[in-house]
């Protein structure tokens, strides 16, 4: 197993904390087909399917950011960009040539990003998005908006 969900992942929304454990439990499997040498073709395809699963959650997550006006959206984006790049160029890279590419490194820089992304920066909108889509819906239902 290349990491565990813990609590101290959690950032207290149900539909980006369900994503964020989705998305260890992808880069769990491929773990797993990495050191059980699943073969190239599982490796690819959990890959791929991470791959897929992150920009998925960063969708959700900008339009989140998007629908609740927050503000510090900048560097977060610019974050998102550089780890869809990434993992992207390493999805090609094995695709051309699996031989070529280092799935360790990629694993391991995956664990890192995770902690540090979700730790740091999604926890850093989690109040102020909470909030304010509280206040919408309370507005919504009292016929504000
Ligand atoms: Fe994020
Ligand atoms: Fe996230």
């Amino acid at each position: 197993m290349l990491m565990q969900w813990s609590k101290a992942l959690e950032i207290g929304h149900p539909i980006i904390d369900y994503d964020h454990q989705m998305l260890v439990n992808i880069a769990n499997d491929l773990h797993h087909a990495v050191h059980a040498n699943l073969g190239d073709q599982m490796i690819a395809q959990s890959l791929q399917r991470l791959v897929q699963y992150i920009e998925t959650h960063f969708a959700r997550e900008e339009e989140l950011f998007s629908k609740t006006r927050y503000p510090h959206v900048e560097k977060h984006k610019q974050n998102h960009r550089d780890i869809e790049k990434l993992v992207h160029g390493f999805l090609t890279a094995f695709e051309a040539d699996p031989n070529a590419v280092d799935m360790n490194k990629l694993l391991g820089f995956m664990k890192e990003w995770l902690i540090k992304h979700i730790g740091k920066l999604d926890k850093s909108y989690a109040s102020y998005v909470i909030k304010s889509e509280k206040s919408s819906t309370l507005g919504q239902r009292r016929g504000f908006a």
